[in-house]
């Protein structure tokens, strides 16, 4: 059966881990910029503050993309250089930022698909109590509204939020990302419901104010990504990839079942109904407006077999099974299973909005990047994707994560998602033997996978 014709071919990127001039252009500071003066915070000591200078050489990284041959872009906004505050005073030379990336990116042909909320929130809403504040949903739609008014006469593809299990759960009870907070289980419920409504209100400001007809989806990544061992493991692989994780606001589908199903899971209602904040018919219905995409970011995974008790039992690694730089395991047959999966629960066709490794990549004495390795994953990753959808799964399109080597959040400058080089110290771009293959896998639009 093959891809259809107009599959989207993209890469992705997020605001803060490219842009850099933190502190140029009129934006003001972020939670991640504040949190990475903590001691111990990032790997190394990194700050997002410089990015790898995605502001200062827009028009050339856009000339990359162009070589690069990708049809689509996805990129975030950043709240803070738009809305300084995070509200009140709108800060026109970030939208001038913004205008230029969406016109640049038109004129060579490139179709944007803008995240409103990638992690980087205005410092001063932050210490106002970030999602914990009952306000956040109307500060998210005030922020949604400048931008959709500014730039949707030309983008028509929009992400409302981009997984919440890491911007609540890693972040409000884990301590690993900003701010590193450990909130009890009633403040993260209350965060929990307040994000949710805030998709729903960016959601509600594009389908209202959208100059173009638009396209909208909410990314999650699945933390239970789960595939069965044999035939018989199917339901037990299933099951765990749709479990709700005892710290309940890193589970994946939390989320989706509200938002596509219109639901919280019935797990969640009736083990956390002593601490649950109030949660309305109406809320639900804002919550679960319909969406076009169900986006999906996928990496790692785990083998999973039903055990003796009938519960799902992860079946332990091998001794030197096949990783990333990261230590996350190479496990193509999520791309198969975990698409199968959601797109059975759900049934609203898939973007997949990120996937990528971790490599060490290095400019090789020829004065190359020979990522093998990378190039390798990709093609396992890819053709599973294309036999999920010889088997029905009705996927539009796949955005590699990254365009470029980047911050990596709390690991900072140590990890290399990019199919670009990025040399940290000079800022110079070198596009590595995975970029040259998955340009010419874009052009075949799959066929010589
Ligand atoms: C998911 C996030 O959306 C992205 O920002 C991050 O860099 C990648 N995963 C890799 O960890």
């Amino acid at each position: 059966m093959g891809l259809r014709s107009d599959f989207i071919w993209g890469a992705a990127t997020a605001a803060i881990q490219i842009e850099g001039a933190g502190q140029e252009g009129g934006r003001s500071l972020s939670n991640w910029d504040v949190f990475s003066e903590i001691p111990g915070a990032i790997k190394g000591g990194d700050s997002p503050l410089e990015g790898v200078d995605h502001y200062r050489r827009m028009r050339s990284d856009v000339m990359l993309m162009k070589e690069l041959g990708i049809r689509a872009y996805r990129f975030s906004i950043s709240w803070p250089r738009i809305l300084p505050q995070g509200t009140g005073e709108v800060n026109q030379d970030g939208l001038r930022f913004y205008n230029e990336l969406v016109d640049t990116l038109l004129e060579v042909g490139i179709t944007p698909y803008v995240t409103l909320y990638h992690w980087d929130l205005p410092y001063n809403l932050h210490l106002q109590g970030g999602f914990l504040n009952p306000a956040m949903p109307s500060w998210m739609e005030n922020y949604a509204k400048v931008v959709v008014d500014a730039l949707s006469d030309r983008v028509s593809n929009w992400i409302t939020l981009n997984e919440p299990q890491c911007f609540l759960g890693l972040a409000y009870k884990d301590a690993v990302h900003a701010p590193g907070w450990r909130l009890s289980d009633r403040e993260m419920a209350l965060a929990v419901h307040n994000t949710l409504l805030c998709h729903g209100k960016i959601l509600h400001v594009i389908r209202t104010f959208a100059k173009t007809k638009a396209k909208v989806a909410f990314v999650q990544a699945t933390p239970f990504t789960s595939v069965p061992v044999t035939e018989k493991d199917i339901e037990a692989a299933r099951d765990r990839q749709f479990m709700l994780s005892d710290s309940f606001a890193n589970s994946g589908v939390l989320y989706t079942d509200a938002i596509y199903r219109g639901k919280y899971p019935d797990e969640y209602l009736s083990r956390y109904q002593d601490i649950l904040p109030v949660i309305t018919d109406d809320d639900m219905r804002l919550i679960s407006a319909p969406l076009d995409y169900f986006g999906l970011n996928l990496y790692g995974g785990d083998f999973v077999q039903r055990g003796v008790d009938g519960k799902p039992v992860v079946v332990p690694r091998i001794k030197g099974y096949a990783r990333t730089a990261l230590d996350w395991d190479v496990r193509p047959e999520i791309m198969y299973w975990t698409l199968k999966f959601c797109y059975e629960r759900y049934r609203v066709p898939i973007l997949v909005t990120e996937n990528g490794m971790s490599g060490n990549d290095w400019i090789h004495v020829d004065g190359h990047i020979h990522d093998a390795d990378r190039i390798d994953f990709l093609h396992r990753y890819l053709k599973c994707m294309r036999s999920a959808v010889d088997d029905g799964v009705d996927i539009r399109g796949y955005f590699h994560w990254s365009l470029f080597d980047n911050f990596e959040w709390s690991l900072g400058f140590a990890e290399r998602f990019g199919l670009v080089f990025v040399d940290y110290v000079t800022g110079e771009r070198t596009i590595k033997d995975s970029g040259y293959w998955y340009r010419d896998i874009v052009k075949s639009n799959g066929l010589s996978l």
